[in-house]
């Protein structure tokens, strides 16, 4: 039987200061979060799924994690520690390079805040993982517990597990949140809608369970004489939001500002609402933008997040379903169903009321981008790998594994011009950590079959000419994500100009770069399928 859409009320998720207050000055603080096995209820009709949560507790923990609320400025310090058994609640597969054997002394995690600016020890490199009680480490691990200097812009970040070849498995399992850096003498000034009614994260992602309710991840690969587990990319059918399946809100008629983040493995979403109602963009993953945009749709690959205000009083209607039209894989796979198309419903109530926020006309402005500062110019080509029988085997990035040694070594503050050449058939959304960078502009590849056989030889885009290929149509970057991100969407086919700056709007505090490049960082595919199978490459960023 199907469970019934729009039945339970969209939790919020347990909020963390991540400062403390001594006579009213914010202070650095220290938490402690950790992994628990425990239970939790997806829906109202569906029985408890067993999932790895993060909390302070046990008893506290939830699905999404607590949303840590970080001050710009003030340093947050987390002691992330693994209470996990040692046997994974979903198939995880030995033959993609992974941590170690989870059979021995646990289940591997770590943690990395995505779209932090932080030293690389405490970035959640994919081989510093470690298990229960520290008593198994990666090979790069160093400490036990993080420095988050929150020394950069206020933005929309999110932690959630890295561990190498686990990835995909962990988050499934439950081991994301939401991850905050607010600067109130920038943002309160904006007025816009705030407090723990009107701003509010809408956590998004896609799972299947059995009817006993456990977590359903087909356990056969799609080449499973290579790979007897991986697939290449993890769909479900319900929708969850904020640890809920498809739930409901009751809300004012006002403005209210939502920030939503794609937590999905695989699945895009391209949201919009089935009675017009509009988005008006604030920020993007990492930053404000400099003027509000407004769109009636809104696409976001896994792990971006789009930082809108939604205007209640402008419905005609007194409830709108937000849904979603996004084919999976995206862009041209299956279109989406009964199901997987719809996100949540908003009960509208009738009263008017007067509404004490706005959206002003501009925003926060950050140095634009200009690309003739960049220093180098790089090209990153995607690749996917088939078996005889067509299915996909693994992908790299630049033809390369990750354990090949950093071909990418920036210099920290410097910025460089990236072209990214997507020669597989899938819309790739590539992340940089540390980073942030701008979508310049993207350009159709002509005759890609040519140009791809001679990179299949040489992996070499200059030699490969690759100019006299890059002339077909240009996409323009829509306005909305015009601003700086970490993570954007590679349109299959195409060569995609991102300018990236390392390590922007500097901290004066201690960043350590390692030249050596242990732990460093890491770039990668945000399809978590295809970075643990191994779309993710070293970034170590030079002094
Ligand atoms: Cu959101 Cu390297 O990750
Ligand atoms: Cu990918």
């Amino acid at each position: 039987s199907r469970l019934e859409m729009f039945v339970d009320e969209l939790p919020d998720m347990p909020k963390i200061q991540g400062f403390g207050m001594v006579n009213a000055c914010p202070v650095a603080k220290s938490l402690s979060i950790g992994m628990f096995t425990k239970t939790w209820k997806f829906h109202r009709d569906l029985p408890p799924t067993s999932v790895f949560a993060y909390g302070t507790s046990w008893l506290t923990a939830t699905i999404p994690g607590p949303t840590i609320e970080a001050l710009q400025g003030v340093d947050t310090y987390v002691t992330w520690s693994n209470h996990l058994p040692p046997k994974h609640i979903l198939p995880w597969d030995p033959t993609i390079p992974t941590a170690k054997p989870a059979s021995k002394t646990g289940i591997p995690t770590v943690v990395h805040v995505h779209g932090g600016i932080h030293e690389p020890a405490s970035d959640g490199n994919a081989n510093s993982w470690f298990t229960a009680g520290f008593k198994d480490v990666g090979p790069v691990w160093s400490k036990r517990t993080y420095h988050y200097n929150n020394n950069q812009q206020p933005g929309n970040l999110w932690y959630h597990d890295h561990t190498m070849g686990l990835t995909r498995v962990n988050l499934l399992a439950g081991l994301l949140g939401a991850y905050v850096i607010r600067h109130p003498e920038v943002e309160d000034p904006l007025k816009l809608p705030s407090g723990d009614e009107f701003d509010r994260h809408l956590i998004v992602f896609d799972r299947d369970f059995r009817t006993d309710g456990s977590v359903y991840v087909n356990s056969t690969g799609n080449n499973p004489s290579i790979h007897p587990q991986w697939q290449p990319e993890y769909f479900g059918d319900v929708i969850i939001v904020n640890g809920k399946a498809w739930p409901k809100l009751t809300v004012r008629r006002r403005k209210y500002r939502f920030r939503i983040i794609n937590a999905s493995n695989a699945r895009f979403f391209r949201f919009f609402f089935n009675n017009g109602l509009e988005f008006t963009h604030v920020a993007s993953d990492s930053t404000y933008l400099w003027e509000p945009v407004v769109t009636n749709q809104t696409l976001l690959a896994p792990s971006e997040i789009a930082d809108v205000v939604v205007d209640f009083s402008k419905s005609k209607t007194d409830e709108a379903v937000l849904a979603n039209d996004a084919p999976y894989p995206y862009p041209s796979g299956a279109p989406v169903n009964q199901l997987n198309g719809r996100i949540m419903k908003f009960i509208i109530k009738k009263t008017p009321e007067v509404d004490t926020w706005r959206v002003p006309d501009k925003l926060i402005k950050y140095p634009s981008p200009d690309p003739s500062s960049a220093t180098q110019t790089r090209y990153i080509s995607m690749y996917e790998y088939t078996s005889n029988t067509g299915a996909p085997t693994h992908l790299y990035i630049n033809a390369k594994p990750y354990e090949a040694p950093a071909t990418e070594t920036p210099k920290a503050g410097t910025s460089e011009i990236w072209n990214v050449i997507n020669l597989t058939a899938d819309n790739h959304p590539l992340h940089i950590h540390l980073a942030l960078f701008t979508v310049l502009d993207q350009t159709e590849l002509l005759n890609v079959e040519v140009f791809k056989a001679c990179m299949s030889k040489n992996n070499d885009a200059v030699k490969c000419q690759i100019s006299k290929y890059a002339r077909g149509r240009s996409i323009g970057v829509p306005a909305h994500e015009k601003g700086w991100k970490n993570v954007y969407k590679m349109t299959p086919g195409y060569v995609t100009r991102i300018l990236v700056r390392f390590s922007y709007i500097h901290s004066n505090t201690s960043y350590t770069f390692d030249p050596t490049g242990m732990p460093g960082y890491l770039y990668h595919c945000h399809m978590l399928e295809h970075e643990d199978n191994e779309m993710m490459r070293p970034l170590i960023v030079m002094k």
